[in-house]
C-alpha cells in the first residue's frame, strides 16, 4: 500500500466487511442485552453502509474505480469477512477489535493522502478515524456490562 488510491481499496473493502460483519451481531445476537446490542449494531451498521458510498465516490474522484468482486473485498480487508454465531460478548469483542484495525488502517492511509497533498481525502479520512473511536467507545462500555453480567447470567441459566 504506497498510494493513496491503493489505500482506499483497502479502506473500502475493509469498511464493507466491517460493514457486513456488524449487519450479522444485529441478526444473530442473542442474550438478555439482545435489544440493546441489537440497536447498537444498527446504528452502527447504517454509518458503515453510509461511509461505503463515501468511499467509493472519493475513488472515483481520484480516477480510481470501485473493486465490486466480494472476493476483491475479502483479498483486500484487514477484517476479516467472519462472524459466528456466538455469545454477545465474543461479537462484541471482535467488532472492537476490528475498529481497533480499521483506525491504524486510516491513521496508515492518512499518511499517504498527507504525502499527495490531498486536503479533503485528509478530512474525510480524519471523520472517520472519529467515527470508528466513537463506535469503539460504546462497543467497550456494552462489552464490560456484558461481561460483568455473563456469569449471573450463566447462573440463572442454569437454575
Ligand atoms: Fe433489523
Amino acid at each position: 500500500m504506497h498510494t493513496l488510491i491503493q489505500g482506499y481499496q483497502v479502506m473500502i473493502s475493509s469498511n464493507f466487511c466491517l460493514y457486513h460483519k456488524t449487519h450479522c451481531a444485529h441478526f444473530n445476537v442473542t442474550g438478555m442485552f439482545f435489544q440493546s446490542l441489537h440497536k447498537l449494531f444498527k446504528d452502527q451498521y447504517e454509518d458503515l453502509w453510509a461511509a461505503h458510498d463515501e468511499y467509493g465516490e472519493n475513488m472515483r474522484k481520484l480516477d480510481a474505480f470501485v473493486p465490486c468482486g466480494f472476493g476483491d473485498c475479502t483479498k483486500h480487508s484487514v477484517v476479516d469477512d467472519c462472524m459466528p454465531v456466538t455469545g454477545a460478548t465474543d461479537m462484541v469483542r471482535r467488532l472492537l477489535m476490528d475498529h481497533d484495525r480499521m483506525i491504524a488502517l486510516l491513521n496508515r492511509v492518512f499518511k499517504l493522502a498527507e504525502a499527495e497533498g490531498k486536503q479533503d481525502h485528509m478530512d474525510f479520512i480524519a471523520g472517520r478515524i472519529s467515527a470508528h473511536g466513537k463506535q469503539r467507545w460504546m462497543l467497550k462500555a456494552s462489552l464490560e456490562s456484558v461481561a460483568q453480567m455473563q456469569p449471573q447470567v450463566d447462573a440463572v441459566i442454569k437454575l
